[in-house]
């Protein structure tokens, strides 16, 4: 590609949609091209929920989940593995890249991230991270409660057949186990949950840019966004 130069880059991105709508393949791809970190917001989720089973508390108790949402420690940092993960993610001192993507962690963390006091802790943490700028944070509510005043705001969006169909095909290139059945049926459950909550439910800002993805391969959504920053100059 001839890439133009990019003379007024946003100070920040955003990056909402449902699951496997292909947020992080997409903003990790921008955020290498342009220099910028590259933060998935879904990781922190999935650690509070992962730390929630290892440690035998009751999801449905939101006192305590909340508690250990403000005690845990979340360490996102670039791989160091070559086993096909984006980040390595370090739960209080431990590597558990792998254990927060497992089906036990999928079946919960919606509910999790459901609690006010949850968010807050999460919301405080991302908000700090973005400060320096230079950040592509990925989410459900980052354009709309995050990061209300960021520049360029992108909404990441396909039909749950199409986003099950590129689940499982991970899935089973992970060696996992999959069924396209159940991955429809556990994307579904997670929709309804993150656009049902009464806290910063997963929606597009009204400045976002709406993408549909279906028919766009990985490259042309990644033309699409670079497109939209080129047009900035
Ligand atoms: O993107 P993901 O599937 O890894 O996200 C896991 C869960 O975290 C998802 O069900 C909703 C929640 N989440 C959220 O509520 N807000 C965010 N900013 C990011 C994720």
């Amino acid at each position: 590609m001839c890439q133009k130069k990019l003379k007024a880059l946003p100070k920040n991105i955003t990056i909402d949609g449902p699951a496997a709508s292909g947020k992080t393949t997409i903003g990790t791809i921008v955020a290498n091209k342009i220099g910028y970190m590259c933060l998935d917001t879904g990781i922190m989720y999935r650690a509070v929920a992962f730390q929630a089973l290892k440690e035998g508390i009751e999801i449905s108790d939101e006192a305590a989940v909340t508690s250990l949402a403000e005690r845990i420690e979340i360490d996102i940092l670039p791989a160091t593995s070559q086993d096909g993960r984006q980040f390595d993610v370090i739960i209080n001192g431990e590597d558990h890249t792998w254990d927060i993507r497992t089906a036990a962690v999928n079946a919960v963390v919606s509910e999790v991230s459901v609690y006010p006091g949850v968010r807050k802790a999460m919301t405080l943490q991302q908000r700090k991270i973005a400060e320096k700028g230079k950040i592509v944070m990925i989410g459900r509510d980052i354009g709309t409660v995050v990061l209300p005043d960021a520049e360029l705001k992108i909404y990441l969006d396909a039909s749950v057949e199409v986003r099950a169909q590129r689940r499982y095909v991970e899935d089973l290139s992970h060696g996992k186990d999959a069924c396209l059945e159940d991955v429809v049926d556990s994307l579904r459950h997670r929709d309804e949950i993150d656009s049902g909550r009464v806290v910063a439910p997963l929606k597009a800002a009204d400045d976002a840019i709406v993408i549909d993805s279906d028919k766009m391969t990985v490259y042309e959504v990644v033309e699409f966004v670079m497109g939209l920053l080129e047009m900035r100059e």
